[in-house]
């Protein structure tokens, strides 16, 4: 577990519409400590609107001068990034995933056992699809049984990010799947969560991801509308200012102040569509899976969990406490991150997909 990375300084990339975000850790894990990492650089560049739009690269060039002036550095404290290694994930809307169990103890599973499994699940006729991964999980008590997460996506999307990370310059380790980043970095890895389950949910500039948490697992992940931008434009229109303007009195005043009447109502409207969303998927999960637990909590991560009075405003309409969480804590560091909380809270996926990139990928029997 603790050998050398074959690949120096891998990064996690997290490549969104309107940002592209760069985590590097360091693995300084040690028999004694288990798996512990420093945070190495933490990067962050806007993207113009129009570049990717719905994860789908509509200006490829463009995307990659973006991804260099990033490795460069933005200000002049910052050094180049020199390592060409690099962890991507797909955008949640074009990835699928699987929870299946197959009948055969986790040695014994090979390759072509997961894609006869594969063909029985993944929507995508045998030509468009892009089989990208799977994670085997054993099962506690039962030797013979073993869990298996599969992942896959269309061919063309997952072509697009290959070609667009080698014209950068830079060397694919593993394509991630962007639920499971987003679970390596928010669920507690050394905690063992008895008879109850977890939600996730990452509300960022252009859409929103739930995530749920069950018996050791991903099992269930969805992308909602509900997004940063979405307020704002709400905003925007309902109260006829800029979009600048907006974004300041969304800042401001969130959830929060409800003498503030004409904000207020304008974010609850968008703000009721997304629980009820949030309701019909966690319906959705009691009714459609088997032995589910309760989702006892919900963690909240991405810049726009941080809207004032966001998580008490959920945590009132779900009856389940949401609240944002803490995006640092896998790393194990007794080393002090000097990144303020609202700044942090937006790179959980990279640091889902540095988490990943710092490991070791050939010292474990799965992949994701
Ligand atoms: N303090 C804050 N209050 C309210 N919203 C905030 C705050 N800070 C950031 N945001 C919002 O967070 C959003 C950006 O979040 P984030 O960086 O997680 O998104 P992203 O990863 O670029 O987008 P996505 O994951 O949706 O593709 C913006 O819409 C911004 O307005
Ligand atoms: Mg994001």
């Amino acid at each position: 577990m603790f050998d050398s990375n074959p690949f120096p300084g891998a990064f996690g990339l997290d490549i969104s519409d309107l940002s592209i975000k760069l985590i590097q850790l360091e693995n300084i894990s040690d028999p004694k400590n288990g798996p512990t990492f420093n945070l190495k650089n933490i990067r962050n560049i806007s993207l113009p609107p129009g570049l990717i739009i719905n994860g789908e690269i509509a200006q490829e060039s463009q995307v990659i001068h973006y991804i260099q002036k990033l490795l460069k550095g933005n200000n002049s404290k910052d050094k180049p990034i020199k390592s060409p290694w690099v962890v991507i994930n797909l955008p949640e809307t074009h990835t699928f995933i699987k929870l299946i169990i197959i009948n055969k103890n986790i040695d014994e599973i090979i390759q072509d056992d997961i894609e006869i499994e594969a063909q029985k699940y993944i929507p995508f006729t045998e030509k468009d699809m892009h089989y990208l991964d799977w994670e085997a999980i054993p099962i506690e008590n039962e030797p013979n049984k073993t869990k298996i997460i599969m992942a896959a996506a269309p061919k063309a999307i997952t072509e697009s990010y290959v070609s667009l990370i080698e014209k950068a310059g830079l060397n694919l380790v593993a394509i991630d799947i962007e639920s499971l980043s987003i679970a390596r970095a928010m669920v507690t890895a050394d905690k063992q969560y008895q008879n109850e389950a977890r939600a996730l949910l990452d509300i960022g500039g252009t859409r929103s991801n739930i995530i749920i948490y069950d018996n050791d697992t991903v099992q269930f992940s969805a992308t909602l509308p509900f997004s940063g931008e979405l307020l704002t434009t709400a905003l925007e229109q309902k109260l006829g200012i800029s979009h600048e303007k907006a974004e300041q009195e969304k800042y401001k005043y969130g959830l929060k102040y409800q003498d503030q009447t004409k904000i207020w109502t304008a974010l609850m409207e968008q703000t009721k569509q997304f629980i009820s969303q949030i309701q019909k998927d966690i319906y959705f999960y009691y009714s459609h899976f088997p032995k589910t637990n309760t989702i006892t909590h919900i963690t909240m991560c991405g810049g726009s969990s941080i809207l004032q009075g966001l998580d008490q405003v959920l945590t009132n309409e779900l009856k389940i406490e949401c609240k944002p969480g803490r995006v640092w804590k896998n790393l194990n560091s007794n080393k002090a991150i000097k990144v303020p909380y609202e700044e942090s809270i937006k790179y959980a996926t990279a640091i889902g997909l540095a988490l990943r990139a710092a490991d070791n990928p050939f010292t474990k029997s799965d992949s994701i």
